[in-house]
């Protein structure tokens, strides 16, 4: 393959370098297309053709349905691996020795207090609030309390910041749960394992014991292995341009949460749990939703259906799915949605409006159903995302800033109104 791609713009020709990564995906690199071709861009919106950065983190295939953490399948991460093993392996590229994960777990216990100042801005959310806007709003917070987790300019601050997030933000998490169910917050144990104290913190009832259930310990490890990266998805974009302007780690993942809201992104596992419950209170008619969701006249979407990337199955729904099999089972839940879904995918998987678009499930569809067993209300499904995503972003972040990369600052091409002069307003 020539290393060159040759373009030509109004009879002249210009020649760009071709560069191929370790998977020979091949790229156009147009570093410098605007600069030698007298301000000349491209324009691509939503970025569907365009490649942000060079990264080193997650592969993805979305034809073959692959994805890879630092060179990991999916499936065996899922498998063999846990989670904070996945988020060290993300973060520092490598799955970490016996003495790093312990060191590791042991820097981010250190950090898992939050400042008693944290509460009163928990207490100051109604109990309506959606627990994304509220946990984007304390993660922004943390920086008031932490303010040395601004300027990471060495790979030691960068770390220090790091074990913090990720100490405390499972402990605002577990506030959000608690304050929005009335219960007092709580900080767990550090003595547990990463998601034993996750969940202890969430579920722990003033009055009693809290007993451990290994089936719901591993199912909400295996999930948050699946969300924890996902290349240049919506949110992690943000958190990558925001921290390109070197605002700090706390802010730039507050944006990646407010982002991942939008029930076009993560948003999704929400408004798959809300579209399933109404199919089921419309007496299970799945055929009315799928028509419904070929209908260019109606907004309605199937939720948990289509990836922008994933033109193939989501190798995450695929786990997922046998995944909420089993823990239903293991739990004894019997739960009619978990067969609405089922229906809605076999449907979909021979519709031809769904197969000529290459729309499959994604890791959306299923997830929200082994949460709800787990005893997790739907409005937390997205935090649980989050959860999952932080080590992802925070890995992103951290390449972002290795790198050394420019502030992010797109082009665009201006279709507005030429120059006018103003007129007063008794002549307008
Ligand atoms: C996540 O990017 C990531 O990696 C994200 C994520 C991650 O881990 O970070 O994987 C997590 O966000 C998963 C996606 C969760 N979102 C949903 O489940 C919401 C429902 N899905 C759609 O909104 C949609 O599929 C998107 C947003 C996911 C992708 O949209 P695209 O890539 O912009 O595709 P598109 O909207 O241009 O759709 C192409 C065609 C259109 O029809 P035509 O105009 O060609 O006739 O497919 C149709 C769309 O109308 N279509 C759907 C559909 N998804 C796409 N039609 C009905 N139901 C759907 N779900």
């Amino acid at each position: 393959m020539s290393d060159k791609a040759t373009i030509e713009i109004k009879g002249k020709t210009y020649e760009f370098p071709i560069i191929e990564g370790t998977e020979n995906e091949v790229a156009i690199d147009i570093k410098n297309l605007r600069s030698s071709t007298e301000g000349v861009i491209t324009l691509d919106p939503g970025y569907k053709n365009t490649g942000s950065c060079e990264s080193a983190i997650t592969f993805l295939d979305g034809e073959k349905g692959i994805l890879r953490y630092r060179g990991y399948s999916i499936e065996e991460l899922a498998e063999k691996a846990n989670f904070l093993e996945v988020a060290f392996l993300l973060i520092f590229g490598e799955l970490p020795t016996k003495e790093q994960l312990e060191k590791f777990h042991a820097d981010i216990k250190a950090q898992s207090v939050v400042d008693e100042d944290v509460r009163k801005i928990v207490d100051a959310f109604p109990k309506s609030a959606h627990p994304m806007g509220v946990i984007a709003s304390l993660t922004s917070a943390l920086t008031a309390f932490n303010p040395s987790s601004v300027n990471v300019n060495s790979e030691e601050d960068m770390y220090k910041a790091i074990v913090k997030i990720l100490g405390k933000f499972p402990v605002l998490v577990a506030w959000t749960f608690r304050k929005k169910n009335g219960l007092p917050l709580d900080y767990g144990d550090k003595n547990l394992g990463y998601v034993e104290n996750i969940l202890k913190m969430m579920f722990k009832q003033p009055n009693e014991d809290y007993l451990f259930n290994p089936i719901v310990i591993n199912a909400l490890d295996k999930l948050l292995i699946l969300h924890a990266d996902h290349e240049q998805n919506c949110s992690t974009s943000t958190v990558r341009i925001a921290g390109s302007s070197h605002v700090g780690l706390f802010a730039s993942l507050s944006t990646g949460i407010s982002a991942l809201w939008g029930p076009l992104h993560g948003g999704a596992n929400q408004a798959v749990l809300e579209m399933l419950e109404a199919i089921k209170e419309d007496g299970g008619d799945t055929e009315k939703y799928m028509a419904k969701a070929k209908d260019k006249e109606d907004p309605f979407r199937l939720m948990g259906f289509g990836h922008r990337v994933y033109k193939n199955f989501d190798p995450r729904a695929k786990i997922i799915k046998k995944a909420a099999d089993e823990i239903l089972n293991d739990l004894g839940v019997e739960d009619p949605i978990l067969n609405i879904a089922k229906a809605l995918e076999q449907e979909a998987l021979k519709d031809p409006y769904f197969v000529d678009r290459k729309l499959y499930p994604n890791v959306d569809f299923y997830s929200g159903i082994i949460y709800r067993a787990m005893g997790i209300p739907t409005d937390m499904f997205t935090v649980m995302f989050a959860l999952g995503r932080l080590p992802g972003w925070i890995a992103q972040w951290r390449e972002m800033r290795l790198n050394n990369e420019p502030i992010g600052r797109p082009r665009q091409i201006y279709v507005g109104e030429t120059l006018r002069s103003f007129k007063t307003i008794d002549k307008r």
